[in-house]
């Protein structure tokens, strides 16, 4: 792993900073009112977001009720704390994303299923007479995939779940929303360059207000990258500068449209800002796809590195040969999962940096649009959520808050 000098060290820090304890409140009813979620014998009552078809999410999801016994072996019960709604996930539901879900019949539904989500943050209520890695209390994310996170409650072996060995100072929406987009963008910055870390360097990247948008402007800012930021234009310019300054209030060091990339006048302009081309732009990062990643691939520098980790405009990649023959720059692809599954200690490690960082101050929250998932909250209303999801030019991430239930 590389390793910065003064201006930021990925995953070399000492130190730690610890702001007072946060906890979330999420009881919206007096403790009398609140049903019992442990029934006397130990069982949990507990409801998930469950598919056992491909399609639509508005289509083929349903809410499941059902409960789950004890915790026996090294097996925990956890509570949902937060859930984020990420693209990914609704690719899943559609059938159209690499990992599929195991469907069984496990949870007491009537056909083979499988819950949806793939990232958030739960803590453990119970823990088996063999769980020798967890306390009741704890708070825990997911270690791999396909685990099934829209869920008030689950059951799972301790082995699937990575401790957050320190929550201190974190609230469950930074938890619940590092293991996918962060790492994701720490992983793509850090390792596709042999960076100097003098402060001279520089990325360009579209989708930039995305979650891994945001999550790469803040990273560079923190070990002295420069970056490019392009983001699609907004009908409302007021709306479209304050997405401007937003980005630029996180760290960005320019922010321009999908038009401006495509304009004429860019090439001059990105020169100037590079002093003269000497700044070298050594990542490219490209979640959109089509025409716009054609323009950025354009920008960087030769033997630069542009990374396509997702297809938001769902338009092939299309590259000059020039730009891989001349200028020699390589094009690679990035996906979490694998990396996830192939380097377990890393992405802890990874994780454990972002929280640091947040911890400090460094790293701010995206984003967000809440839907609280209480005992009552109904299918439709959950539905509206994920479904909404799939619409462009959002004012933030949908993200399940899970009521105590
Ligand atoms: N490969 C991996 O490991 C990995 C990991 C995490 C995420 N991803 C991918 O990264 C991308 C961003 O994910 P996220 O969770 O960060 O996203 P997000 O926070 O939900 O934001 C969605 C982003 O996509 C843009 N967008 C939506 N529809 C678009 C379209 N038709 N054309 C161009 N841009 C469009 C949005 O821009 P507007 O605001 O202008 O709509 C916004 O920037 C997704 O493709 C996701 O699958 C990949």
């Amino acid at each position: 792993m590389a390793a910065s000098s003064r201006i930021g060290q990925p995953l070399k820090v000492a130190t730690r900073v610890l702001l007072p304890r946060s906890r979330p409140v999420f009881t919206t009813q007096t403790p009398s009112l609140q049903r019992r979620a442990i029934s006397t014998y130990g069982y949990t009552q507990a409801k998930a977001l469950v598919f056992s078809k491909y399609g639509e999410p508005q289509d083929v999801l349903s809410l499941h009720g059902h409960s789950i016994s004890p915790a026996a072996g090294t097996n925990v019960v956890v509570r949902m704390l937060v859930a984020p709604i990420n693209p990914a996930d609704i690719n899943q539901i559609q059938g159209v994303y690499p990992s599929k879900p195991n469907m069984s019949t496990a949870l007491g539904t009537s056909e083979p299923s499988a819950v949806a989500g793939n990232e958030g943050v739960a803590e453990v209520i119970s823990t088996g007479s063999g769980v020798k890695s967890l306390s009741k209390g704890d708070w825990v994310i997911m270690k791999h995939v396909s685990q099934g996170t829209w869920r008030t409650h689950m059951d799972i072996d301790e082995s699937r779940l990575i401790k957050i060995d320190n929550k201190e100072g974190l609230t469950p929406l930074q938890v619940g929303t590092v293991s996918v987009n962060p790492c994701t963008a720490y992983r793509m910055l850090l390792d596709s360059a042999k960076w100097s870390f003098r402060g001279d360097e520089w990325f360009i990247q579209n989708g930039a207000n995305s979650g891994v948008g945001r999550a790469a402007i803040q990273l560079g800012r923190e070990w002295g990258f420069k970056s490019i930021n392009v983001i699609r234009g907004r009908e409302d310019k007021d709306e479209e500068q304050k997405l401007r300054q937003e980005l630029l209030d996180i760290g960005a060091t320019k922010v321009i449209t999908e038009e401006e990339l495509q304009s004429r006048e860019i090439r001059d302009q990105i020169k100037e800002w590079t002093n003269g081309g000497r700044e070298e732009v050594k990542v490219g990062l490209n979640c959109v796809g089509g025409k716009p990643a054609t323009a950025l691939a354009k920008f960087l520098s030769p033997g630069a590195t542009m990374v396509t980790y997702g297809a938001m405009s769902k338009q092939p990649v299309i590259l000059p040969a020039s730009l891989l023959i001349f200028k020699e720059i390589s094009f690679n692809g990035f996906w979490v999962s694998k990396w996830s599954d192939r380097h377990p200690d890393q992405k802890k490690q990874t994780v454990e940096d972002v929280l640091k960082l947040t911890r400090e101050g460094k790293f701010k929250d995206i984003p967000v649009q809440e839907c609280n998932w209480g005992w009552k909250t109904d299918a439709e209303t959950l539905k509206k959520a994920v479904q909404g999801t799939l619409g462009g030019f959002r004012a933030g991430k949908g993200v399940f808050v899970f009521e105590e239930t």
